[in-house]
């Protein structure tokens, strides 16, 4: 078996780790034993393009108790566990091509042996599979099933493709399920992004003014759990209907060229690219710390603040430090890239448990649909959401699992939902 991780010798602490994330992933347990059983994925070759992390793991066992033949590459230079890509290959025969740190032609290396394993199903975080093998293998097109893709940045991608007539086969939306934006992106990059800053630096949150850039869902986690640790929050916004939200959710909304100059810290979280750029930078306070957590390390222009600066050296793991000609430092972390990935673990197993049930039950619908196992009209070329069915079910086993019940509706209450007739 051909693979490709840093030290096949991590397995061991690969694997415990890999353990104490399936504790917290309940829902991804179930769909695994029934997989185990029916296993609906049977001989399909899965092409996986996604952060190797101990959850990510968990997603890669899950779709080869189901029959799958899995590859994995990192979706990120940064974000690989090397421990966990080692179990992976040693203990469950899954070929990894991964090594955190990696430069960027071995990440592309890394997808092209995914692509060179045929995949039949891709999962992308990022699109970066669907990307390359449209560009350079548009003759494997007709052999792919379909596919899933994690997250809004590869989701916008598949859109423009679908709309340039380009697609060459259906893929499931996994970002926009309920049970995967309203978690994931909301509480899981709250929560680490915070960790992956202060895994960092160890700055103290309280008292400091936070600038986080977008009022998506991402940024609204982030903004809410910095503002649970003190510190005083300033969104920066470009769509009207999202800073007012932010302005009523109790944040100070500005643009960025004054928060330039009154944040400590600055998160990106918008998806865009140059949001922090050198008009900013000239502007920022001495020990001015910025981070992204956005899928692209393009959201700060990295270049620019390059050539603001007279110095540069790495002051701790995954924290840059720029000397401008003002002598005023920046502090860059993890390169630009997803700072919850890189200086941290990224979203915690509870919150992936959701995310990696859609993913799995997703590819599970995309190859049953083709098989017409189950009744659906033929998925043609294009982006399609997860069905509501699975998204809701996904709600009802988390539920379950924490030991929540919730109410039912009375025949009366139903009754009433459905007529037009009552009023006053
Ligand atoms: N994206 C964000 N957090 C993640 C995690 N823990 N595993 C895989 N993908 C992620």
């Amino acid at each position: 078996m051909k693979y490709h991780v840093k030290d096949i010798r991590q397995a061991e602490e690969g694997k415990r780790r890999i353990e104490w994330a399936e504790r917290e992933m309940p829902v991804l347990r179930l769909i695994r034993r029934r997989f185990l059983k029916e296993k609906p994925l049977r001989g399909v070759r899965a092409g996986c393009c996604l952060h190797v992390t101990t959850e990510t793991a968990n997603l890669m066992i899950t779709l080869k108790a189901g029959g799958a033949q899995v590859t994995l590459c990192a979706s990120n230079p940064l974000s690989t566990q090397d421990d966990v890509a080692a179990s992976l290959v040693r203990h469950h025969g899954i070929p990894v091509f991964a090594i955190k740190g990696e430069d960027n032609k071995t990440y592309y290396d890394h997808i092209q042996s995914v692509i060179a394993a045929r995949p039949q199903l891709t999962m992308d975080d990022g699109a970066d599979v669907v990307g390359i093998l449209h560009k350079e293998y548009p003759d494997r097109l007709p052999e792919i099933i379909g596919g899933t893709e994690e997250t809004t940045t590869g989701v916008i991608r598949l859109r423009a493709m679908e709309s340039d007539g380009v697609l060459g086969y259906p893929i499931i939306s996994v970002n926009d399920a309920d049970t995967k934006h309203l978690f994931d992106n909301r509480y899981g990059t709250g929560q680490s992004t915070i960790d992956g800053i202060i895994r960092a630096t160890n700055v103290l949150l309280a008292g400091k003014n936070v600038v986080v850039a977008g009022y998506g869902w991402c940024g609204r986690g982030v903004a809410n759990r910095a503002k649970g640790m003190g510190a005083h929050v300033i969104v920066t916004e470009i769509d009207p209907t999202r800073a007012l939200e932010a302005a009523m959710d109790g944040f100070q909304v500005m643009a960025m060229a004054r928060a330039s100059s009154v944040g400590d810290i600055f998160v990106t979280v918008t998806g865009d690219t140059s949001v922090l750029r050198r008009e900013h930078f000239l502007k920022m306070k001495d020990g001015a710390i910025v981070c992204n957590s956005g899928h692209f390390n393009v959201e700060i222009d990295i270049p620019a603040l390059k050539s603001l600066s007279k110095s540069t050296r790495e002051v701790r793991n995954f924290v840059r430090e720029y000397v401008l000609r003002s002598g005023r430092r920046v502090h860059l972390l993890a390169d630009g890239r997803l700072v919850n990935l890189s200086a941290a673990e990224g979203h915690p197993a509870s919150v992936m448990d959701m995310s990696f049930a859609n993913q799995s039950l997703s590819a599970e619908y995309v190859v049953k649909s083709r098989s017409g196992k189950i009744r659906t009209e033929p998925l043609q070329r294009k982006v399609y959401p997860v069905p509501k069915d699975i998204d809701r079910e996904i709600a009802r086993l988390k539920l379950q699992s924490m030991g929540v019940s919730i109410d039912k509706l009375t025949p009366e209450q139903e009754k009433y939902l459905s007529s037009w007739q009552e009023g006053t």
